[in-house]
């Protein structure tokens, strides 16, 4: 393999990092193999992490492996965590990153204690941990247990679930929570292998996002715990580590995919997911090869903060996909194209999250074309162009410097409060507008190659742009011009030949939409043969000034305070907020107490909170009763609101 542009490996100090990555497509589970060839630390000027206090061209972890406890009744996960680090003969020091860790002791492989310092906290990043090595040390074993407020876990008790029988525990890595249950350098740019035991009470299971080992516990647990062993033989960013422990059950999609969730949810989410073998098929068509082996899902409770994460084998999703009728499975297309983009080749850091939201996106999109048409693809391209439109008006217009692919976020920022539908919507937007200008057929061959090229590795805009210089404009001096790279990537705005869709898609509901803003009456026979997304077209679209009466009509012909499509529910009730609609308050506070899903109960309860004279007291009186449901990822958003609880 070759190195893109700048991307150096770590040669000066012969770290055995110079090599291609594995190539391990059987298939099969994929054995941890300590000396799996690791990714290159990058050295180009995009690639260094604000977000991480690592310092991996001195020494970087290679593998961790986790032997941990999860005690439901503190609401901590302790035990130990052993790294392989590889390093320079001149290290004094190996930075790992740290968010609230009780660290009880660090030493090296022969138990000899190593000096460490946890350094000052920042509210974002958490504290540098610093441990000093010997000349010789090369694997260190950390003992810890994380803190009961950690920002990547949510603890929920038996009432909080669907079962309400027992407890249940979830993580949510990206973007930079790992650090607060597992001391290792958490940046994306440095990837490593893992394996863990995890032990939990008996009567429930743990899943994490790699494959099942069947191997006997060398510790093994007390009668009424049980301990499992999952192993990631491939480097992943660590942001990519999930863990879930519950009442789980199992069953199976296709040849390698399938369903974990509770019991009382598994007759819905099964059939709700039984497109998801033929989607890994589509997939593999436009990417090429599933390197990962088993493509499983994991329903979780209500309180997962995201529409699903991209766990490797195991994608996390939020239940409020279930519509009823596969309406909401393009998430599921969604997370699964991540498997290539996002987990192949993966954003060296956060400023260049578009390489896994933008092609993920795009990458979504074709795979429902491939298996649900045309028209649905387009449909929700259309959809993705006004929210595009909507995060740039959001990010201070087209001169906003947020609205750009390559962000600076800066480690005073949190990166999740500046990522937004740009890096979904204009990445997106971008690829379609490269694949429209030179071809479906090129550009297929040269994403295809972009995995092969960047596979396990992480990558930057500068790799990306050398590499579609390299491999796709070959040269091409007006291809060069039509595709206006350097504006699409550095510059702010919409650049000016983005290429849309055909919006006649839409036309019958463009039409409604004209009709009822100009008084007509809401057509329930149209709506009726509506599906989701031209109903959500027409939701977003129509006036969002309505008074109480055009409120009602909408609400009595389309039955939408009782929406069972959360989507839906969703686009209601931002209207009836906008409209102090008085009569869905009722539906408004059942969806903020029954799901805690960033994407519907952030925005929902900002517009309440930032409306003094109406929503405030609804936000106030709500938000403390909610709160124990969401998870830290949206509290720490939400909290700022100052609701109280
Ligand atoms: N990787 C993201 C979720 C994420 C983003 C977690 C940023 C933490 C920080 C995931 O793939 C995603 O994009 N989920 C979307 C759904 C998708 C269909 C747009 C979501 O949760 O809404
Ligand atoms: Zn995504």
């Amino acid at each position: 393999m070759k190195f893109p542009g700048l991307a150096v490996c770590l040669a000066a100090f012969a770290l055995a990092a110079c090599h291609s990555s594995p190539n391990d497509d059987s298939g099969g589970p994929t054995p941890v193999d300590r000396k799996v060839e690791i990714a290159p630390i990058l050295t180009t000027a995009d690639s260094k992490d604000p977000h991480s206090y690592a310092r991996p061209l001195e020494a970087r972890v290679t593998h961790v492996a986790l032997d941990l406890n999860v005690d439901f009744g503190s609401k901590r996960i302790g035990g130990t965590a052993t790294l392989d680090i590889q390093r320079s003969p001149q290290a004094k020091a190996i930075v790992l990153d740290d968010k609230g860790l009780e660290i009880q002791s660090i030493a090296d492989s022969a138990g000899r204690p190593l000096d460490y310092k946890v350094g000052a906290a920042d509210p974002n990043l958490g504290s540098p941990l610093t441990i000093a090595l010997r000349p010789d040390t090369r694997q260190i074993r950390i003992a810890y247990r994380s803190a009961p407020e950690a920002s990547a876990l949510l603890w929920l008790t038996s009432e909080q679930t669907a079962g309400k029988k027992h407890p249940y525990m979830f993580s949510q890595g990206e973007s930079i929570a790992n650090r607060s249950w597992i001391p290792t350098q958490d940046s994306p740019g440095i990837r490593q292998t893992w394996e863990a035991w995890i032990s939990v009470p008996s009567d429930l299971t743990a899943v994490m996002s790699a494959q099942k080992g069947e191997k006997a516990d060398p510790t093994p647990p007390p009668p009424d715990r049980r301990s499992f062993y999952y192993r990631m033989g491939h480097p992943v960013a660590p942001y990519l580590v999930a863990i879930a422990v519950g009442d789980l059950q199992f069953q199976s999609l296709g040849k390698r995919t399938g369903v974990w969730t509770e019991p009382a949810m598994m007759k819905a989410a099964a059939a709700e997911l039984s497109d998801t073998e033929k989607m890994v098929d589509a997939a593999e068509a436009l990417y090429g090869p599933y390197r990962w082996g088993r493509y499983d899902v994991l329903v979780l409770p209500p309180s997962f903060p995201y529409g699903g994460m991209e766990n490797p084998n195991l994608t996390f999703l939020t239940p409020t996909f279930i519509a009823g009728d596969k309406s909401l499975v393009s998430l599921i297309a969604h997370e699964l194209a991540h498997s290539w983009s996002g987990n192949l080749a993966t954003n060296a850091t956060w400023n260049d999250f578009w390489l896994n939201e933008g092609m993920t996106t795009y990458a979504e999109r074709r795979i429902v074309e491939q298996l649900y048409g045309k028209k649905q693809a387009d449909e929700e391209i259309l959809l993705g162009l006004d929210a595009l439109d909507k995060a740039v008006a959001e990010k201070g217009g087209p001169r906003g410097p947020d609205t750009r692919l390559h962000l600076d976020i800066g480690a005073n920022r949190h990166p999740d409060d500046v990522t937004s539908d740009i890096a979904y919507e204009k990445g997106a937007a971008f690829l379609r507008t490269i694949e429209a200008i030179v071809g479906r057929g090129r550009f297929d061959a040269w994403l295809k190659g972009w995995f092969d090229r960047h596979g396990f590795e992480p990558v930057t805009s500068s790799i990306f742009l050398g590499d579609i210089r390299k491999n796709l404009v070959g040269g091409d001096k007006a291809l060069e011009e039509k595709l206006m790279l350097d504006e699409w990537v550095y510059g702010t705005g919409i650049p000016s030949n983005l290429v849309r869709p055909d919006a006649s898609v839409f036309a019958p509901v463009d039409k409604a939409v004209t009709s009822f803003d100009s008084g007509g009456a809401p057509d329930s026979a149209a709506w009726a043969g509506w599906n989701t997304d031209e109903r959500l077209r027409f939701l977003t679209r129509i006036g969002r000034k309505q008074p109480n009466e055009r409120m009602a009509a909408l609400d009595r012909a389309f039955g939408l305070s009782k929406a069972r499509n959360s989507e839906l529910r969703f686009a209601w009730l931002e209207l009836a907020v906008a409209n102090r609609y008085e009569p869905a308050v009722a539906s408004l506070r059942e969806f903020l107490s029954s799901q805690g899903r960033g994407k519907f109960v952030k925005p929902l309860l900002k517009a309440l909170a930032n409306d003094p004279q109406w929503g405030r007291k609804i936000a106030a009186d709500l938000y403390p009763k909610v709160r124990s449901l969401y998870h830290p990822m949206v509290t720490r958003d939400l909290d700022k609101l100052a609701l109280g609880g």
